[in-house]
């Protein structure tokens, strides 16, 4: 078998499991994966992903904080599976904590992959990002009280 190449019948594992979402949950964000986004090996660009699940993260973030945040820590960061140029990448974000001034979210990845006449659903990557709210560039505010209606 080639270097990464993933077969269908493969059974998952803990690392590198094959899992649909939950479809009632909407993904944050949908990306297609570009050429230009890949490594030489044609795979894509960690660093790709990386900035997907930072904006995907900041969405919910903001959401939360009512206002702008700044990235401040990558707390995990776990890549199960190669993703490759055409993929249909889903970012799923959850409120993980909320702080004083800061918003841990974290993010599931699974990516839509075309297989000859098929296509697969392929949890490929889950992190944890820390956001802080901010007034502005490195002045940090506090998060403010979950509105209840
Ligand atoms: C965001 C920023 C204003 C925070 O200011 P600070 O004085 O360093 O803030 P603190 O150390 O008090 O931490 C703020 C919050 O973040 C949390 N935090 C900081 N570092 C953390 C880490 N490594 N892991 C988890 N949480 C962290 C703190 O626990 C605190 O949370 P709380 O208030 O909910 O208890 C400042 O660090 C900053 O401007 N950083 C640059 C951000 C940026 O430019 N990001 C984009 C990079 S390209």
């Amino acid at each position: 078998m080639e270097k990464n190449e993933i077969t269908v019948n493969e059974p998952p594992s803990p690392q590198s499991s094959i899992l649909v979402p939950q479809s009632s949950k909407k993904p944050t964000l949908v990306v297609t994966t570009r050429p230009n986004d890949a490594n030489p090996d044609g795979d894509i660009f960690g660093g790709w992903l990386l900035s997907q699940i930072d904006i995907a993260g900041q969405i919910v973030a903001t959401k939360r904080a009512k206002g702008s945040v700044a990235t401040v820590a990558v707390k995990d960061m776990l890549f199960l599976q190669p993703l490759f140029v055409q993929d249909v990448v889903s970012f799923y974000c959850e409120l993980a904590k909320v702080g004083k001034t800061s918003i841990a979210v974290s993010v599931k990845v699974y990516s839509d992959r075309k297989l000859g006449e098929g296509e697969k659903n392929v949890h490929v990557a889950d992190a944890t990002f820390i956001y802080v709210a901010i007034e502005k560039p490195g002045v940090k505010r506090e998060v403010p009280a979950e509105s209840l209606g």
